[in-house]
């Protein structure tokens, strides 16, 4: 069967699906609408009104058609955007309900559409929403045909307008599309919150508020049965409110709760409970809703940073964009979860969610697997970044966007911060707009939240800056500086300070220019200064030791930030690659080098020294590889973790040994002569052994080698498979330059390459395409399957053996 054929049947199963709905006065029904749209990139008709003309796709959400674009040097989307093109885009999609229904209300809920949509049921106008991260939805109840006849959605998606973002945003809905199906007598959206009022060992006091929707004419008598339930599940408070004689209206609700013997939410230890809320009217359950949360207790302080459930811990951040990489801003919860793992076994605890509101999946998934979550809304305020940027719609929306996203976050227990903007224009030009505007957004999240702290990233620490200055947030919020990190108690007394973005160094991923240890390289010399410099190959040498002018390499940050009690914590620039700002290149370089995972999820050199740091693990990791020319002379880097001195042999000659540097976690044997063989590190404690690690000099590429990170994959939850291709020599050792095009295959009924990757900056091959050049001898394919049944995927290259490799697909 072709895919568009299996997307039909998907898309006719949701519409039996909602003919078979639910009856009046039940709870509500919340349908995943992704499966079943008509697609066209069209910026010259308008198809409101029923799509017309020839070049329909038809696919399923989420979706990003910039990501299946060709890399364009002039597309007009920059290096920014990964020069990838934008454009106007057109969704259409076509549901019948069932006459059951015809008494509840209706709507249509997006959770991100970039940007600028405008919606239309059976060509009605519903509304636009310029802002292409923040989730919204409208209500279709009074356009909607009961009688059989099918409904029809049409959205439009303007992205047209470039270049609009500092970096890739993609195009279109890229997350997912719900139909929530309500009773007229309901719970409002994101109405809901559950806000700690008091936790001690004995006992928790919760307020649970939300608004109930009363759209009936007659007044009724209404019982709002809240349950909550435990992280295991039990039932450990209940409470009930009747409202007798309720009138049409919306009406605000308000219980207190008291949770004995509390458990508390902590990094490591996700504990969530759950509100079950029940509205009853006449005897019915009439709605229904579950909304997770945490208890946790927690402050900022001005001597000792955070402190977490009454101990200290450090936020040990980074930052992450919304993109997936190869996959492009379509959200897909595997390869975020599979983010954010990589980032747990790194030694991760923080998330800053650069530099707008996540898909709600991501946070669900910060939520269960524990990280102090700063979430940010804005990169741009009123002043501009960029021509078409949102600036161009503050003033109309930002008091909306704001208040959306804060209501819909805040019952997330990861989530500690509220950065309420990044590096605003208004820290350098306006004094007015920069001492009102963090006011403004301030005072939104005290109405709607007001249990956590709000801090704005700032990189002009003057003290002209109004931003900077404000007191409307509660924690200072430096961008980079480090070297002004040690004095901000002098700087800035009685405040409290957070790093909101840190480090920006450079690397590609298994590339190592061989020079003086002690050299280091700014790139670019000046952020205002057209870089012409760099490798002709726009590599950048992964020794850590190239950064930009307003950072730092990853050693200094990171020790300063370990040294200092009053710096709660820092969020790296960035923990993966993304797509789009390839400072300090252009052209053709497409996407970043700050990761400290490259784009196609393998860690960097520094990956290992954020893990021998931030990690209880024993760590140890050299550097660079084995396969260099006879006479060469090679710095070889050390990561450890949990030792006091490293021996490191050459073909079992010791050639050096060194002991830990109170003043550094790294080491290094300078200048150590090459010659092929084997190269080994041993890591010793107390002159007992702690591990050993030997690379070897790499023969000729022989084969291909299959490794994937999930041995099987559940279709209903569209995970995805990543799958990892090495070039290796006849004895299993990686080639570290191969750069071999590999082509992968799979075979399985439904089953697809969705995309492949090598952490490349500089590969302009489209992320669709089933073949894949080896960047230092390492491949990725993506692999998805509607079907159950065993997957084979195959990678071949010429000249060498092919590899297959089995995946169960559930
Ligand atoms: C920061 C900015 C980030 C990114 C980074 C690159 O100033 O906040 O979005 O551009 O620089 O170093």
């Amino acid at each position: 069967m072709n895919l568009t054929c299996y997307n039909k049947i998907l898309g006719i199963l949701s519409i039996l699906l909602l003919m078979t709905g639910p009856l009046v006065g039940q709870p509500r029904q919340v349908i995943n609408f992704n499966a079943g749209w008509w697609f066209k990139l069209d910026s010259s008709q308008h198809h409101a009104n029923g799509r017309n003309g020839e070049g329909w796709r038809f696919l399923d959400l989420p979706h990003d058609w910039s990501i299946e674009m060709p890399f364009k040097e002039h597309s007009p989307a920059g290096s920014g955007a990964a020069y990838l093109d934008g454009g106007v885009g057109w969704y259409e999609k076509s549901f019948v309900l069932a006459d059951t229904d015809r008494t509840q209300r209706i709507f249509i809920a997006f959770e991100g559409v970039y940007e600028n949509s405008e919606v239309w049921i059976n060509g009605h106008f519903l509304g636009k929403r310029p802002n292409g991260y923040i989730g919204f939805e409208y209500e279709l109840s009074s356009y909607l045909f009961w009688d059989g006849r099918q409904n029809r959605l049409s959205v439009k998606v303007d992205n047209n307008k470039q270049p609009n973002s500092r970096f890739y945003s993609g195009s279109g809905i890229y997350r997912d599309v719900q139909l929530l199906i309500r009773n007229p007598i309901s719970i409002a959206t994101n109405s809901t919150y559950i806000k700690p009022i008091q936790l001690n060992a004995k006992n928790a006091i919760v307020n649970l508020s939300l608004d109930i929707e009363h759209l009936r004419k007659e007044s009724k008598t209404i019982s709002v049965r809240t349950q909550l339930l435990s992280p295991k599940g039990q039932v450990v408070a209940s409470q009930q409110t009747v409202l007798t004689a309720l009138k049409k209206g919306i009406h605000p609700i308000n219980q207190q709760i008291t949770i004995d013997n509390p458990v508390l939410w902590d990094i490591d230890n996700p504990a969530q409970y759950k509100a079950k809320v029940q509205i009853v009217a006449e005897g019915r359950i009439v709605d229904e809703l579950e909304t997770k949360f945490g208890l946790r207790n927690f402050s900022f302080d001005q001597q000792q940073g955070f402190i977490l459930n009454g101990k200290r811990l450090k936020i040990r951040g980074v930052c992450l964009h919304s993109d997936l990489g190869a996959l492009g801003m379509a959200f897909n919860r595997s390869a975020a979860l599979r983010q954010l793992r990589t980032m747990k076994a790194m030694g991760v605890n923080g998330i800053r969610t650069s530099h707008n509101p996540a898909a709600p999946a991501f946070l669900d998934l910060c939520d269960s697997l524990g990280f102090i979550v700063m979430s940010e809304t804005f990169d741009v305020w009123k002043g501009q970044k960029n021509p078409f940027d949102y600036h161009l719609y503050w003033d109309q929306w930002y008091k909306r966007d704001f208040a959306d996203h804060v209501k819909r976050d805040r019952n997330h227990p990861a989530l500690f911060i509220w950065c309420l903007g990044n590096e605003a224009q208004e820290q350098w030009h306006s004094k007015s707009d920069g001492t009102a505007i963090p006011l403004a957004l301030a005072a939104i999240v005290d109405s709607l939240d007001g249990t956590r702290p709000t801090t704005i990233a700032n990189n002009e620490l003057s003290k002209n800056n109004p931003v900077l200055m404000s007191t409307a947030v509660d924690l200072v919020g430096y961008n980079y500086n480090h070297k002004k990190w040690a004095s901000f108690p002098q700087d800035h007394p009685g405040k409290k300070f957070i790093v909101t973005e840190s480090t920006s160094a450079l690397e590609s991923r298994g590339q190592y220019d061989l020079v003086p240890y002690d050299s280091v390289r700014m790139w670019p010399e000046r952020w205002d200064i057209p870089f012409n410099g760099g490798n002709s190959d726009k590599g950048i040498s992964a020794y850590d030791n190239v950064y930009t002018p307003w950072g730092s390499d990853h050693h200094t940050s990171l020790w300063l930030m370990e040294q200092y009690d009053h710096i709660a914590g820092m969020y790296v620039w960035t923990g993966f690659d993304y797509l789009g700002e390839p400072t300090p290149y252009t052209w053709p370089a497409r996407s970043s080098y700050f990761g400290i995972v490259d784009l196609a999820g393998f860690p960097k050199d520094v990956y290992y020294l954020y893990q021998s740091v931030w990690t209880e693990k024993p760590v140890l990791h050299l550097l660079p590889h084995w396969n260099w020319k006879q006479g060469d002379k090679v710095n070889v880097v050390v990561y450890f973790s949990q030792a006091d001195r490293v021996e490191l042999y050459c073909n079992g000659r010791k050639i050096g040994e060194q002991t830990k540097d109170p003043q550094r976690y790294d080491l290094v044997f300078k200048a150590v002569d090459f010659e092929p063989g084997t190269l080994e590190v041993i890591s010793y404690r107390g002159g007992e052994k702690v591990l050993s690690k030997m690379i070897r000099t790499a023969a000729k590429p022989y084969r291909v080698k299959l490794v994937t990170e999930n041995p099987t994959i559940n279709t209903a939850n569209k995970e995805l498979a990543f799958v990892h291709a090495y070039i290796v020599d006849d004895s299993d050792t990686l080639v570290p330059d191969a750069a071999h095009e590999i082509e992968f295959t799979v075979e399985g009924e439904g089953a697809a390459i969705v995309a492949t990757d090598n952490g490349n900056t500089t590969d302009l091959q489209r992320f669709q395409s089933s073949s894949r050049k080896a960047f230092h001898g390492k491949a990725l394919a993506i692999v998805a399957s509607k079907n159950k049944g065993k997957l084979v995927i195959t990678a071949k290259s010429q000249g060498l053996m092919a590899d297959k490799i089995q995946i169960a697909a559930n």
